[in-house]
């Protein structure tokens, strides 16, 4: 199968939000970030409820004190934010071709790459064949329910 890699349109918006919601519905930081009584809240808030505003807070404090520690370059990272496969379509190389737009990129410009992974298993070893290396380990905590993220960083690859 021939995969090629382009960018989202208006009307992709749909299908991708679907992609998403299929790949993190299991997902720890997902769990952990959004309230379970998602539909009360959908119609209170005009389909935008869900997120838990504290958690999401207590995550963004998180994640400025990782890129405090970890971020040397004052250019800024590629961050790869939000990644995702279809659950039927992971394993099959599609995952390495979204990374490669970002990285090939950044390997051009001489730019390093971010990511934060909400799992261990298997996602830690996946990036790592990506030329990521692990630079912390983040704990998001709201009382006695907390989430674990993994920061992953990746040097530009220098061509010979
Ligand atoms: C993480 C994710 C984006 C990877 O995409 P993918 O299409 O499944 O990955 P690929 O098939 O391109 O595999 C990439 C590499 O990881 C390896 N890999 C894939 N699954 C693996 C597993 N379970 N364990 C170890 N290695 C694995 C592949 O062999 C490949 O290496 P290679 O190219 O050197 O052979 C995808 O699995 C996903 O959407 N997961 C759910 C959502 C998620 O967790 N997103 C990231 C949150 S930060």
């Amino acid at each position: 199968m021939s995969i090629e890699v382009v960018p989202l349109t208006v009307e992709d918006i749909p299908g991708a939000i679907e992609v998403i919601q299929q790949a993190f519905a299991e997902d720890p930081y997902f769990v952990w970030v959004f309230n379970s009584s998602k539909s009360l809240n959908n119609l209170r808030h005009w389909g935008r409820g869900g997120l838990n505003s504290k958690r999401y807070w207590i995550w963004k404090d998180r994640q400025q004190e990782a890129h405090n520690a970890i971020w040397d370059d004052p250019r800024g990272y590629y961050f790869c934010n939000i990644v995702a496969v279809s659950p039927g379509s992971q394993g099959k190389g599609i995952g390495r071709k979204l990374f490669e737009t970002v990285t090939d990129r950044a390997d051009e410009e001489g730019v390093k790459c971010y990511l934060e992974s909400s799992r261990n298993v298997p996602n830690v070893k996946i990036y790592e064949k990506m030329g990521f290396t692990m630079s912390r380990e983040m704990e998001c905590r709201d009382g006695a329910d907390a989430c674990m993220l993994y920061c992953m960083t990746r040097e530009p690859k220098v061509k010979n």
